[in-house]
């Protein structure tokens, strides 16, 4: 991994203050709901075991694991589910915990296959949004941040599964050596 270099776009307390404004927002909105998340797996461990933290309202957890068969760094519309939900949804208010948007292909699939569990609601939560990316229409319907269009990693988020430990947020670029 010494080819790349990291240049950071997030710090920690950048990131804690995006995950406390969420959890407030959905501890608002969720006032006296039957809340599940739902947590993709494995890019989202980190943000849903922090956001759950500053929550004001009980939840529960589940989560879900999907293979997307694209090539390399692009995710393709073929998914599929490794790992399914043991939580029974019908009838409770769905909120999806998503690492990253980027072409949507990974949330339009996993929001129209629970929708077909009868939930109340499905919405959508996802820390960062590659807006220039989208290929389907879908959005977070509470977002941390925008950002370009650039590789990142860190909290949580990997490349070939490095880096999820960092605690900070980061883009790769190609390093100096590999360039010259
Ligand atoms: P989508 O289906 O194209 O929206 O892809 C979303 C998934 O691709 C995310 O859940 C991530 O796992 C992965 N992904 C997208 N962009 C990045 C990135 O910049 N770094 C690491 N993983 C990414
Ligand atoms: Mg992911």
């Amino acid at each position: 991994m010494d080819q790349y270099h990291l240049n950071r776009l997030l710090t920690a307390e950048e990131i804690t203050s995006m995950v406390k404004k969420l959890a407030d927002q959905i501890s608002q909105d969720y006032v006296g709901k039957e809340l599940i998340l739902v947590c993709i797996l494995k890019g989202a461990f980190m943000f849903l075991s922090d956001l759950i933290r500053h929550l004001k309202i009980s939840v529960e957890i589940d989560f879900v694991r999907l293979a997307s068969y694209g090539s390399g760094m692009k995710s393709s519309g073929n998914i599929e589910i490794t790992k399914d939900i043991e939580l029974p949804i019908e009838g409770k208010d769905v909120l999806i915990i998503e690492d990253i948007i980027d072409s949507g292909h990974t949330l339009q699939f996993l929001k129209d296959r629970l929708i077909l569990s009868n939930p109340r609601s499905v919405k959508i939560c996802a820390l960062l949004d590659k807006k220039a990316r989208r290929e389907v229409k879908i959005e977070a319907d509470y977002l941390g941040i925008d950002v370009d269009d650039v590789f990142v990693v860190g909290y949580g988020i990997d490349f070939s599964e490095n880096y999820r430990n960092l605690p900070e947020i980061y883009y790769v670029t190609p390093s100096e050596k590999q360039k010259s």
